[in-house]
Order: structure tokens, then sequence, then C-alpha cells
């Protein structure tokens, strides 16, 4: 495999073109924003234990027969991924009222959802990610009812596999945002990446914060608690 031009760079991470016209190479960044934007920093090592643990549960994920996107990890900071065309959408899941869903809707942090709660927004950095519903979906041709159908299916599996697994890491999923495209058959397949940079990961015991929130609200030990992430996934110290 040969790494051609940067097609994009994104905030975290950057996709090459490679010599197979099937496939891109992502390169996960050390740098962190949040806010869209607003707040910017460095968590030393990111790139590398997002990449790793991303692979780690894109594996998990493809025997419990979820597609993805993910091929190999030629290097630690490296993801050979299958082409897809991205939608352009983020698909928020949440187990737990943070964030905010929490400031919006006027629930304290950690109350419990009676159910998992989907959410759509337009990944559009111009217009702040605005949140959208299905009739916008429909309404700007994004996604069809079809595709939004299995979209949802396959999230709430994912919910299911990640929440069951990182239980018995004592880690709880408080919410996480995915991201799908469609391959050259037009099949919904899951993108992106999976780690602390787009998952609220919670102690099961003590609540502590494993996630980008240390980042996003300045709470201290940013990198530890990526470095904790990945010991409970894979065992790494
Ligand atoms: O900020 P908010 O509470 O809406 O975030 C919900 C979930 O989606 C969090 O797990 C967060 O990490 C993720 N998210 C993301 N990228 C965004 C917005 C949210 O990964 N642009």
């Amino acid at each position: 495999m040969e790494r051609k031009e940067a097609l994009y760079e994104g905030k975290a991470k950057i996709i090459y073109a490679t010599d197979n016209p099937n496939e891109y190479l992502v390169y996960y960044k050390d740098d962190a924003t949040a806010g869209n934007g607003a707040k910017r920093g460095t968590i030393v090592g990111k790139g590398i234990m997002n990449n790793k643990m991303s692979a780690f549960f894109f594996d998990l994920l493809a025997k419990e027969g979820i597609a993805h996107h993910y091929i190999s990890m030629p290097s630690d900071r490296e993801m050979l991924v299958k082409k897809l065309t991205i939608i352009p959408l983020e698909v928020i899941i949440r187990n737990v009222a943070a964030g905010s869903l929490a400031k919006r809707l006027g629930l304290e942090e950690g109350v419990p959802m009676p159910f998992p709660v989907i959410e759509y927004c337009y990944k559009n950095d111009d217009l702040g990610d605005p949140m959208l519903n299905r009739y916008h979906i429909r309404a700007m041709k994004i996604a069809t009812d079809a595709e939004l159908d299995e979209i949802e299916r396959m999230s709430l599996k994912i919910n299911d596999i990640l929440t069951k697994f990182l239980k018995s890491k004592k880690v709880d999923l408080i919410d996480f945002k995915l991201e799908f495209g469609r391959d050259a058959d037009g099949k919904i397949i899951l993108a992106d990446e999976i780690s602390p940079d787009n998952c609220r990961f919670w102690d099961s015991d003590t609540k502590e914060k494993l996630d980008k929130d240390r980042f996003r609200r300045d709470l201290g030990n940013v990198e530890d608690a990526y470095k904790e992430m990945l010991h409970r996934l894979t065992g790494e110290a």
C-alpha cells in the first residue's frame, strides 16, 4: 500500500488516497478541538490510542455482523479503510443524559434515559452541525427513509454490543456519535472512529469521566483517561 495525496484534513484526522482506488488511509492526529473548533489543544498520544481503540471496537462489532470500513492498521497512527461515500450525518445515541441533551432538556447529567435516544446532526462546520429530524433529512435528500431505517437498526445493535462489552470492563457507555457511508453497491457501512473523542465513557463505580469531556471541561488528566480506556479494552499498559 502506498500513501498518496491528502484528500481531506479534519480536526482530528487526515484522509489520504492510496494506490488502491477502493481504499483510503486515515491518519489519526493528536490535535483536539471542542465547541466546533473554538477550543484547541493537543492530547499527547491521542492519535495512536484512538487508532488502536477504534480498530479494537471495529473488530468487536464485525464479530457480531456489523459491516464497517476498517481493513487494517499499517502503523500506530494509520488505519486503512474502505472507500465510502460518507453520509453527512452525525448519528448520536444516548443511554444517559449528558452534554448538550442535559442542557437542552434541563435534565441532570447522569439521569438514565428509559430507552436509547437517537439524534441526528447535519455534518456542516459552517452551520455548526445543526440538529436534524427525519423530515429535514428527507427534504435535504441526505439519506432515504430506507437508509435511515438501516442506520437506526445498526446504531441500536452497535449500542447493545458496546454497552454489554463495556459493562464487563466496568465502563458505562453514556452516549456516542457514529457516522455511516455507502459502499459502491449502496450498502450502509459504519465509518469514522469509535474512541473517547466521540463517546462518553464513565467508570461504572466512581462515574469518573474517561473521555474527551476531560479536555472539553478542563478536568485535567486527559491523557491518563485515554490510556486507562485503552488499557481496559486491550490490556495495553
Ligand atoms: O455534545 P453532545 O452531548 O451533543 O455529544 C453527544 C455525543 O456525541 C458525545 O459522546 C460526543 O462525544 C459526541 N459528539 C461527537 N462529535 C460532535 C458532537 C458530539 O463525537 N461533533
